[in-house]
């Protein structure tokens, strides 16, 4: 039986994908910094569902952890039909407030590590008659977003990526879909350092569960859709984005994100 391999499973949306596709009975690997929270999903998952669950703690933006996940897979002689790039985070203040160096760092998670990973898993996912891949953007990549303004370009990077890949694969057997989260009420806004009461207030009248994101975009997946944004007024926002001049939609952004 080949395994779903998930980055960023020990917390928020990459657990919930993972309890999600161990209900739908598939092996998984679990990838994430935090051995303890990986352990525990590991054991609750299988013994629940009756899945085998590996993982593998690793800091993906460490030297060599792409060489390291090959490696486990190699060593292990597991075979991988799902790829799911979700670890990532974001950043908040004013780019030239922020330091840069957690700022190329964030890039590097956000993208070279999803590029590296797809690279060097697809080999394995090319060897299976149905694969897929699911990479985590955001909405914020449907628009600039001062103040934010590396994290959204980084995910724009994703949905423009996911995209190509996905006609370049067609026909092939391996599908690639692109989730699109807005506002969901995980780690997230803390590890960005959104801390004002402001924000908190903003995300919260949006925010949705990542059980429901999970849900949502592992039916997407196995739909094969290569976009997919969940939530009726995540939808509705990033489609007016394509209508609205992006002065304004900026300048909206701009008041709801500028620090105080
Ligand atoms: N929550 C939102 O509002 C929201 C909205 C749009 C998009 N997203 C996207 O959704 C994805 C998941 O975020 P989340 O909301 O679930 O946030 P989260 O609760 O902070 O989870 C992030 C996950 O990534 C892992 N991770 C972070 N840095 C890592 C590293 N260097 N190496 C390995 N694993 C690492 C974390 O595990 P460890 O700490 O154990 O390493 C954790 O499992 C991200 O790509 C994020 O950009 C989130």
């Amino acid at each position: 039986m080949a395994f779903a391999l998930i980055t960023g499973a020990s917390k928020g949306i990459g657990k919930a994908i993972a309890l999600e596709l161990a209900k739908r009975k598939f092996d998984l690997i679990l990838v994430a910094r935090s051995n303890n929270l990986l352990a525990q999903i590991a054991d609750e998952l299988s013994q629940q569902y009756q899945v085998s669950v590996k993982y593998l703690a690793v800091d993906l933006s460490g030297n060599g952890a792409v060489g390291q996940i090959s490696g486990f897979i190699q060593t292990e002689e597991l075979q991988v039909s799902i790829l799911v790039n979700n670890a990532g985070y974001g950043l908040w203040g004013r780019f030239d407030k922020l330091n840069l160096l957690q700022q190329l760092n964030m890039l590097r998670l956000n993208n070279e590590i999803l590029v590296s990973l797809t690279y060097s898993l697809l080999p394995l996912l090319q060897k299976e008659s149905q694969s897929y891949i699911l990479n985590v953007a955001s909405t914020t990549a449907y628009q600039a977003v001062p103040y934010m303004s590396v994290y959204a370009a980084s995910k724009a990077f994703v949905v423009s990526f996911s995209r190509g890949l996905s006609n370049e694969l067609r026909g092939t057997g391996v599908s690639v879909t692109c989730l699109s989260p807005g506002a969901t009420d995980t780690n997230f806004m803390e590890q960005a350092g959104m801390n004002t009461q402001k924000l908190i207030n903003s995300a919260n009248k949006v925010s949705m569960m990542p059980q429901v994101v999970a849900e949502q975009a592992v039916n997407a997946l196995f739909d094969k859709q290569v976009e997919f944004i969940p939530g009726v007024i995540n939808k509705i926002t990033a489609y007016a984005n394509n209508f609205l001049p992006k002065k304004t939609v900026e300048g909206i952004a701009a008041n709801i994100y500028r620090p105080a």
